[in-house]
Parts: structure tokens; sequence; C-alpha cells
């Protein structure tokens, strides 16, 4: 993990983030095959990442103007570097004040929507920049009812960090189903929505911490120093040893919630 500055999302670390690249292209998998494409238009991948999801949307849609976003200036450079030459369009850009170039055959974002707030106007102003008859295509961690994220929560409130991390925010846990489906019913129809509880077969020392550090822990191992992060992964490896015992075989079954939103625009 680097030692960027705090605040930014720059802590992102692809190579980190690819490590579990299989199990975290599973839900998108999942949602991509629900998909149609019943409308002329082109196709957003927003918050793409190191960009290898992108790649399967364009492996799909081979004719389709593939066009990625994403904040991360570290995440676009490992998707540009890997598949520069794909014709898929990268492009710098926060998701809060992004806009589709016309309206879109389809919007999808995968594990992205969760570290934007104000979903409330967000999920209406996407599924707006969707073409009649085209899709907004959404997949979430449902954090709160993860085990990480609880070991998150529990260290991060524990005496040694209270202080020091009390001005740091963790991503927002999505909201409920009811919620998302009042917010695009208006605007779309049929409104697709499910949960899914994965299991994940991890393996190694510390696996749990290695999945979430380029993720869940990135907004408190970005405000602290190298002593402070090496110190706090250290708590974190003995809560999360704690919270997910190991399996007869040595392996870890980690829980990963996962919200799924297929809308398709009136
Ligand atoms: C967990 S990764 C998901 C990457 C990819 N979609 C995938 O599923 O493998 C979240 C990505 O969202 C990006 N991101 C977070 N907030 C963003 C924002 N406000 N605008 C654009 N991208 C954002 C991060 O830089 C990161 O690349």
């Amino acid at each position: 993990m680097t030692t960027k500055p705090a605040g930014t999302i720059g802590t992102w670390d692809p190579q980190q983030y690819l490590r579990y690249a299989a199990y975290r292209a599973r839900p998108a998998e999942d949602l991509m095959s629900r998909l149609a494409l019943d409308v002329p238009g082109a196709i957003y991948d927003l918050g793409c990442g190191p960009g290898n999801l992108t790649r399967l949307l364009q492996q799909k849609w081979p004719d389709r103007r593939i066009i990625a976003v994403d904040s991360s200036p570290d995440m676009l450079a490992e998707a540009r570097k890997t598949y520069g030459e794909s014709g898929i369009e990268w492009r710098a850009g926060d998701i809060a004040q992004w806009k589709a170039d016309a309206p879109a055959a389809m919007v999808f974002t995968n594990a992205a929507l969760h570290w934007l707030g104000d979903h409330d106007t967000l999920i209406p102003h996407l599924m707006r920049q969707v073409a009649p008859g085209g899709v907004l295509a959404v997949q979430m961690p449902d954090t709160a009812r993860s085990g990480y994220t609880r070991c998150i929560v529990d260290v991060k409130a524990s005496p040694r960090w209270k202080e020091r991390l009390a001005g740091v925010a963790l991503h927002m846990d999505p909201h409920p189903a009811a919620f998302y489906y009042d917010l695009l019913s208006p605007l779309a129809e049929p409104v697709d929505i499910w949960q899914t509880e994965y299991r994940h077969v991890l393996s190694g020392e510390h696996p749990v911490t290695a999945w979430i550090r380029s993720t869940g822990l990135v907004p408190i191992l970005s405000a602290l120093n190298e002593s402070e992060q090496a110190a706090f992964i250290a708590d974190y490896n003995a809560a999360a040893a704690a919270a997910y015992p190991r399996q007869a075989d040595g392996h870890v079954l980690f829980d990963m919630h996962r919200i799924f939103l297929l809308a398709k625009r009136k």
C-alpha cells in the first residue's frame, strides 16, 4: 500500500486489487449474464478500475463504442498499460460529475457507487443518462452485512485508533433494495434487483486483509503514515483471524454480500 497524502483516492493499488481478480470479477460476470443491448449507443463503465471488466464488456459487444471512467490515476494507468490497444476510451473523471456524451445504450458500474454519497440524486441522474430501452447495471458490495466490515469498524473504534481515526469516513453502505426500487421505477421498467452472498475460498496468510487492503481499508490507510499503517494492519489481521476461523483444510470462507440493480429506461 502506498503512503500518498490522506484524503486522496490515489491509494488504490491496482496490483493488490488484481490479486483476487477472478473472485472480484464473479459478480460482474453474474450481472453481465443478465444484460442485453437493445438500442444503439455507447457503453460506459463508471469506476472502471484496472479495466479488466471493461475489457469483458468489449468482448461481449465488440462493435460498441466503450468509454471507461475512473478518478484514480493509478487505476487508469494500469488499464491503459494492459488494454491500451483495445480501442476502449479511458477517461479521468468523477462519477458524481459525469454525464454521457449522448444518451447511452448502457451505463455499467461495478463495485464503485458505494464510494459515492447522495444516491437519492445520483441513481436517477445515472438512469437519465441512458437512452429509452437502454440499461443501467449496478453492482455494489453490501458492506454492512459483511464480517470484514465489522472488523474494520471494531478496530477503528478500539482505544488505540479511536482518536487517531475519528475523522476518517469509511465508504457508505448501500441502501436497502426498496430504496433503489423507488428511485428507479419512475424512470425504468422492468427494474430487477437481487442480492447475493458469495463465499470466496481464500488461502494464504491474512487472506481477508489481502482482499480488503486495496478496497475497504483504503480510506483508513490513506490517513495513516507508514508505521501507523503497519500497526493498523497488524490489529486488523488479529481481528480478521478471530472473525474468520480456518476451515479443516486451512482455507478461509470469505463472505461478500452484494446488491445488483438492473433497470431498463422507459
Ligand atoms: C473497487 S474498484 C472497482 C473497479 C472495477 N469496476 C471492478 O469492479 O473491478 C472501485 C473503483 O472506483 C473508482 N472510484 C471511486 N470513487 C470514484 C469516483 N467518485 N469517480 C470515479 N471513480 C471512482 C476507484 O478509483 C476504483 O478504481
